[in-house]
């Protein structure tokens, strides 16, 4: 029987559809950019076909054939999608039937559905763009290491609530992001390896009764495993979930360091100036030049925690198998990934070209009592007391210090006031008022102290090498998978049979 229909799926139909459904739910612009990977899924599933026998050696060339024009159409930007055909995977089904003619194009999607082969497009095309973000990422890694190399004595005030707290280093502040954005890192490689695994083969939901090998397809598709069971492979999108979360928590970093910048580049704080080629100024008041890039980066935040919610949301209440709803999983994917890959990289221009003013960071390092806290340490380790005694005589000191309008700085009235508190110190005892001394000082494991910076920068320098080295093994190993189906594509074009080729 003639399918009269211009769908795929048109035999049961005895109309064709409205318009008004057309353009609801096709799915063309999130699709387009999973073509090459549409058509490698269909290049291993064809020459898994041809191993086991399903298709003959004649079927698989000539689908491989239409499917290398197709291929060579994207690479050139030439690919015609028609949204009446719904689909990436209908609009290249479509061509190969076109170029092949029905007898033999028609045999593509012997033992595939579009359930299992649209999460295995957007799988394939995921790993790649998790590696693409993961490059951003250590580049921002890189230039924080960068600026923080040599500044272990350079002081600057650390906060907590906002507030002076204690005496911190340039290069402590700086590999504290880095530290952060490890475990960002780790995060997305856990979320490639969740995604490495390959559903197609599961078919609809159910598996086929064809004689198919899924470990073969798995491989030419370099993905470690096969997604195995059929059901969930097709209904799933945790895996998605996962990979929204590691990159919403990443924005959130990213939103924290931008802003610090915001802040610090205030006349207030006046410790980072931001470069002017990454600032922009005001239509009305000449004087002013604003930190639009990471104010940017601080609200964009709010977009990377919409693309989660929304993937949740979607998933939220399906029922097992494929349901349509999760075709919009991909947006809010798509979404996330290039704008953690945009953030990660504005946020480096802004680390990499920022002025850092540590001669305000030093003034305000000194200011507001920062040191107090080693003046209780003092008088613990030196004079044998109590720390909740210390505590309070320092207290009660800076209570005094600020009815006088004097700060620790002033070393000889501290040593009159502890006097007076019934503890007697000579001023050159209390050289660790100086922020860079009380900062030397510091020697607990991970702590802001010199030699405990440095041997910090050297653990981040050496994990970060080593992400770096995981990320390419996996970039490897997939470039490999696709050299592997390249190269029976290539035989199989030339005439060559499938019995005698290795994959
Ligand atoms: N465009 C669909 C998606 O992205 C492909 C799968 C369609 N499957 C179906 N049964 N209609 O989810």
């Amino acid at each position: 029987m003639r399918n009269e229909s211009t769908k795929l799926w048109g035999g049961r139909f005895a109309a064709e559809p409205e318009a008004v459904f057309l353009d609801y739910s096709q799915s063309i612009d999130a699709d387009a950019r999973m073509a090459a990977e549409d058509i490698w899924g269909s290049e291993a599933h064809v020459l898994m076909l041809g191993v086991q026998g399903i298709l003959t050696d004649e079927e698989v060339r000539a689908i491989l054939r239409c499917l290398e024009e197709a291929r060579a159409h994207v690479e050139a930007g030439t690919l015609a999608l028609d949204p009446a055909d719904e689909d990436i995977h209908m609009n290249l089904e479509k061509f190969v039937i076109r170029g092949a003619g029905a007898e033999f194009g028609g045999k593509l999607h012997t033992a595939r559905s579009r359930n299992d082969q649209v999460v295995t497009d957007s799988r394939l095309h995921l790993r790649n763009r998790l590696l693409d973000v993961l490059e951003a990422l250590a580049g921002l890694q890189e230039a924080l290491l960068a600026r923080a190399a040599g500044q272990e004595r350079t002081v600057m005030p650390g906060y907590t609530h906002t507030q002076h707290a204690q005496p911190i280093s340039v290069a402590f502040w700086l590999t504290g992001h880095v530290a952060a954005l490890m475990r960002d890192g780790q995060r997305l490689l856990a979320a490639f390896d969740r995604a490495d695994a390959c559903p197609l083969g599961a078919c609809a939901l159910a598996g086929t009764s064809f004689p198919t090998d899924r470990a073969l397809t798995a491989r030419l598709l370099g993905f470690a495993r096969v997604e195995a069971h059929a059901l969930d492979a097709v209904g799933a999108r945790d895996v998605y979930l996962e990979a929204l979360s590691a990159l919403a928590i990443l924005h959130a970093h990213l939103s924290r360091m931008s802003e610090e910048l915001v802040l610090f580049s205030t006349y207030e704080f006046g410790m980072v100036e931001l470069a002017d080629a990454l600032t922009s100024g005001s239509s009305i008041m000449p004087q002013k030049k604003n930190p639009c890039l990471a104010e940017l980066a601080r609200s964009r935040t709010g977009e990377m925690y919409g693309c989660l919610i929304q993937g949740l949301t979607m998933m939220k209440a399906l029922i097992s198998g494929y349901n349509r709803d999760i075709q919009q999983d991909k947006p809010p994917l798509w979404a996330g990934l290039d704008l953690a890959e945009q953030t990660l990289g504005a946020v480096a221009a802004m680390v990499q070209t920022m002025e850092l003013r540590t001669a305000r960071m030093s003034e305000l390092a000194g200011a507001n009592f920062a040191t107090a806290t080693e003046l209780a340490n003092w008088l613990v380790s030196d004079r044998g007391l109590p720390f909740r005694r210390c505590h309070e005589i320092v207290g009660s000191l800076v209570r005094r210090l600020i009815e006088e309008r004097k700060t620790l700085g002033d070393a000889r009235r501290v040593a009159q006031l502890l006097a007076e508190l019934g503890v007697k110190a000579k001023v050159a005892e209390l050289d660790f008022l100086d922020p860079l001394k009380c900062l030397e000082r510091q020697r607990s494991l991970g702590s802001t102290g010199p030699s405990e910076t440095l041997q910090l920068h050297v653990v981040l320098v050496q994990a970060l090498h080593d992400g770096r080295r995981e990320a390419a093994s996996r970039r490897r190993r997939i470039a490999r998978a696709r050299g592997r189906t390249a190269r029976a594509v290539k035989h199989v074009l030339r005439g060559g049979s499938l019995a005698d080729c290795k994959l």
